[in-house]
């Protein structure tokens, strides 16, 4: 079973003075359980009218999503997703201490496992000595590590977040990084957005590439990054020389060969590799699907 399950999503926004925006133009994805799926696309591509959906906030226009086999209305769907939208807002003159346990209530957690969780998770996510505060007193990074508290602390399957890594700095960021990555580890699913396109490749199985409503390209990130290999930098040293060539992907065996035989050293050989950067440009300007 797949953790999430979306087939022709259509969403149509009307609004006042017959506006209409199409904000989904018939996408279908599956994520499997434990597999780590970053979104990726421009503002306004369509990503959190995704994500919404798939939380059951909006009703599509068309179409159909489900967790873990679930319909993404029903509360059995609920009670195994943990979502952490685009911009959290909590009740601030709350501490994050007594949210977590407010949280933990309404997915009718014990006492007691409300109370060891919410002390693992403060810990986790660097709140434990702000713990007691109201929550209007906290940093932005500090409002968005306690989206991400609230996320965990009823220990979900699929953990679905509208750009996690908003407003972090970089120690906030590489934090976030290592908790998604033991997620994965723990055989959950993580379904996130966002634009930057570094996050993708340091901790993502897959990329997808949303535009304008469409869902332009889904693929593997490892794959992309062999593919994207344009040559290698190697460097050697003859004699205490040191020399820097670009050598291409298919000549790199003979040259290293070649340069061993003339006796020199090879001291190292980097892959000179288009970034997903690069990828994600090139798809969202149209240039590869
Ligand atoms: N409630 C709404 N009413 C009308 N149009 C909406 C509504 N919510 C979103 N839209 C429109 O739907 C499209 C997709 O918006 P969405 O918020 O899903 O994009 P996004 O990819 O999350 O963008 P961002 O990266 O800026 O968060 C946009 O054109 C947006 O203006
Ligand atoms: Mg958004």
């Amino acid at each position: 079973m797949n953790a999430i399950e979306i087939r022709n999503l259509v969403k149509i926004y009307r609004g006042k003075k017959r506006m209409v925006v199409e904000a989904l133009k018939g996408l279908s994805l599956d994520v499997g359980q434990g597999e780590v799926f970053g979104f990726l696309g421009p503002n306004g591509a369509g990503k959190s009218t995704t994500i919404k959906t798939l939380m059951g906030l909006i009703d599509p226009t068309s179409g159909e999503a489900r967790i873990m086999g679930e319909c993404v209305s029903s509360c059995r769907a609920r009670r195994k997703v943990g979502y952490l939208p685009e911009n959290p807002a909590f009740y601030d003159y709350l501490s994050a201490e007594e949210y977590l346990h407010f949280v933990g209530e309404t997915h009718r957690m014990t006492d007691r496992d409300i109370m060891s969780r919410a002390d693992d998770v403060l810990r986790l996510l660097e709140l434990w000595d702000s713990r007691k505060r109201p929550i209007r007193s906290y940093s932005k990074g500090m409002v968005q590590r306690l989206g991400l508290a609230q996320v965990l602390v009823h220990d979900p399957d699929v953990l679905i977040l509208d750009e996690p890594m908003s407003g972090l700095d970089p120690l906030g960021r590489a934090l976030v990084k290592r908790i998604i990555m033991d997620l994965k580890a723990r055989g959950k699913c993580v379904f996130f957005s966002t634009h930057i396109t570094a996050d993708v490749e340091s901790v993502c199985d897959r990329v997808g590439i949303i535009v304008n409503g469409n869902l332009e390209s889904v693929a593997e990130v490892e794959t992309l990054m062999r593919e994207g290999i344009e040559g290698y930098l190697v460097r050697t040293s003859s004699g205490g020389v040191g020399v820097e060539t670009i050598v291409e992907p298919q000549k790199l065996a003979d040259f290293l060969v070649e340069t061993r035989r003339a006796g020199d050293e090879v001291t190292l050989v980097e892959p000179m590799r288009r970034n997903l950067e690069e990828f994600f440009l090139s798809v969202v300007k149209g240039g590869r699907c």
